[in-house]
C-alpha cells in the first residue's frame, strides 16, 4: 500500500495485524470509507499470524528503543518483530543496545555520503531492505526526506518530549525543549507519540502523558522525569495499539479503538 492509493481512496487508515484460522483474514472492511493496512503473513502451525515488521530509528542513548525491546520481550508488546535498528551516528550506545537484543543494527551515517541526496536515498534503502511495515524515530536527530515520508505515510510514528502543540516545532528538539517549558514556567509537561507528515511535529496524535514540572527542576531532571513517567510508557504503548490494529487515521486524526 502506498501514500497515494490512501489519499486517492479512503478516508481512514487502520493498521490491522491478527492471528487469524484458515485461509482468510478477519473481515476488515464495514465501510468503502475504511481502510487496514496488513503486513504480510506468516503461516505456523496452521494459524495466520501477522507480525508487524518494525524499524526503529535513533541517535544516541536509545532509552526509547530499551523499552521498546523490553516490552517486546514482556509480551506488553505483541505482532511486533524488531526488524532493523537504523542510527545515523555511529557512536550512538542505541546500537550496542540492539546488537545486544540480536536486533539487526546498521549505521547510515551523512558523513558516508558525499551529498544529502545520497544519504537520504541511504537512509530510504535501509528502510525498504528491512521489509518495515512501522518506522519508530525513537529519538532520531535527522529530518526525514519527503520521499520517505509520503512512501511511509501513516507507518511513521515519533516520540517528542513535550505536549504537542506546546514546544514543538523546528528547533525543539532534546534539552531545547525542556529548557523552552521552564523558562515558560509551565506546571505540566510531558510528551507525544504521534505520526509523522511532511511538518515538524504536526502529524496526527496517537498518545499523550502529562509529567509535573517540580520546584528546582532543571532541564536535565526535568528530562529524566519525562522520559521515565511518560516517554519510556506512551511509545511502547502506541506501538502495541498500533500492531494490534488498534489505531486509526481519519480526517488528520487518530482513532483509537479499546
Ligand atoms: C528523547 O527525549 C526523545 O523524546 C527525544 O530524544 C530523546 C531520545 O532519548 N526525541 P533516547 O535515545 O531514547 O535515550
Amino acid at each position: 500500500m502506498n501514500g497515494d492509493s490512501v489519499k486517492n481512496h479512503t478516508d481512514v487508515l487502520i493498521f490491522h495485524t491478527g492471528i487469524c484460522a484458515g485461509a482468510s483474514q478477519i473481515p476488515l472492511m464495514a465501510d468503502a470509507n475504511l481502510r487496514f493496512a496488513s503486513p504480510p503473513s506468516r503461516e505456523r502451525s496452521g494459524m495466520r499470524i501477522n507480525m508487524l515488521n518494525v524499524v526503529v530509528c535513533v541517535s544516541g542513548g536509545g532509552t526509547n528503543l530499551q523499552a521498546i525491546i523490553d516490552g517486546v520481550a514482556r509480551g506488553t508488546i505483541t505482532n511486533v518483530r524488531l526488524a532493523r535498528v537504523i542510527s545515523n551516528n555511529r557512536n550512538a550506545y542505541a546500537l550496542e543496545r540492539a546488537a545486544g537484543a540480536g536486533i539487526d543494527a546498521v549505521c547510515v551515517s551523512p558523513r558516508d555520503y558525499g551529498s544529502r541526496e545520497q544519504f537520504h536515498e541511504a537512509l530510504l534503502r535501509a528502510v525498504d531492505e528491512a521489509g518495515a511495515d512501522l518506522v519508530v524515530l525513537a529519538g532520531f536527530l535527522v529530518v526525514l526526506p519527503g520521499a520517505l515520508i509520503r512512501k511511509y505515510e501513516n507507518r511513521i510514528i515519533n516520540i517528542h518530549p513535550s505536549l504537542i502543540p506546546s514546544f514543538c516545532g523546528t528547533g525543539y528538539y532534546g534539552l531545547k525543549v525542556h529548557e523552552a517549558a521552564l523558562a515558560r514556567g509551565v506546571k505540566v509537561t510531558g510528551a507525544t507519540v504521534h505520526f509523522v507528515d511532511e511538518g515538524t511535529d504536526t502529524g496526527p496524535i496517537i498518545m499523550q502523558k502529562a509529567v509535573a514540572v517540580e520546584p528546582g527542576d532543571t532541564p536535565e531532571t526535568l528530562q529524566r522525569r519525562v522520559m521515565e513517567q511518560a516517554e519510556w510508557v506512551i511509545l511502547p504503548e502506541s506501538l502495541n495499539l498500533i500492531a494490534n490494529g488498534k489505531v486509526a487515521v481519519q480526517d488528520g486524526r487518530t482513532v483509537i479503538t479499546a
